[in-house]
């Protein structure tokens, strides 16, 4: 079985979603530690429920972000995880943690990368007038939101979509979809090699990566 680490900044529905698969045994593994940056973030409640040992990292008692990376760093040694989840962290990590944990760790960005790293992507999808929206998966690198992609779910935007609408359909693809993608990773079938990803028993459709639309 596998270790998980979960990051987190928020509200914590992906991490639920994650813990409810590891514990229907869904996926392989375990939420060992779930990480925050912010006191207040909901998910560590949701982590408690579930008996998960929390750990809060306040970046505004740090002065630099050198700094902050190097106290999650050492906790990251220590947790020795197998896998690293960013679920709705929202700090930049700089680029010491993410070469050294890059190969393991994963973020889940809500949009069709590499359209719209950074905030406010729901906004940006309804102000463009885009047709589809979506999720993405990806391994962490030094560049923000960028990192070697390895799926995204997509949703197409309707014409009646307002921001509450599309942030909860986009929510719905990340809760199904993450879980698959870190099931996929605890069984070895998803890998990470120099900037390459590496699928194994895993259905490739265009551009060498999952990509799936979801009707929700
Ligand atoms: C998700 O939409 C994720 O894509 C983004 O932040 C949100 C976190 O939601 N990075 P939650 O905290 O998992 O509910």
């Amino acid at each position: 079985m596998k270790t998980i680490t979960v990051l987190i900044s928020g509200s914590g529905s992906n991490l639920e979603a994650i813990i409810n698969s590891c514990d229907t045994k869904k996926i392989d593994g375990e939420v060992i530690s779930v990480i925050s940056n912010n006191h207040d973030a909901y998910g560590l409640t949701r982590a408690k429920k579930f008996n998960i040992n929390t750990t809060v990292i306040d970046h505004k008692l740090y002065t630099n972000r050198e700094d902050f990376d190097l106290e999650l760093e050492s906790l990251l040694d220590q947790l020795d995880s197998d896998l690293i989840i960013l679920a709705g962290f929202m700090r930049i990590l700089g680029e010491k943690i993410t070469k050294k944990f890059g190969n393991k760790m994963i973020n889940l960005h809500p949009s069709l990368l590499p359209l719209y790293p950074g905030l406010n992507t729901h906004k940006k999808v309804l102000d463009n007038k885009d047709k589809n929206h979506g999720v993405s998966i990806h391994y962490v690198s030094g560049e923000l939101d960028g990192g070697p992609l390895i799926a995204q779910g997509i949703i197409k935007v309707k014409k009646n979509d307002n921001l509450d609408s599309l942030i909860n359909r986009i929510h719905k693809i990340e809760h199904i979809l993450l879980p698959e993608i870190v099931k996929q990773i605890c069984l070895g079938n998803i890998s990470l090699n120099g900037d390459k990803v590496f699928y194994n028993n895993i259905k490739l459709l265009d551009k060498g990566l999952i990509r799936k639309t979801y009707e929700i």
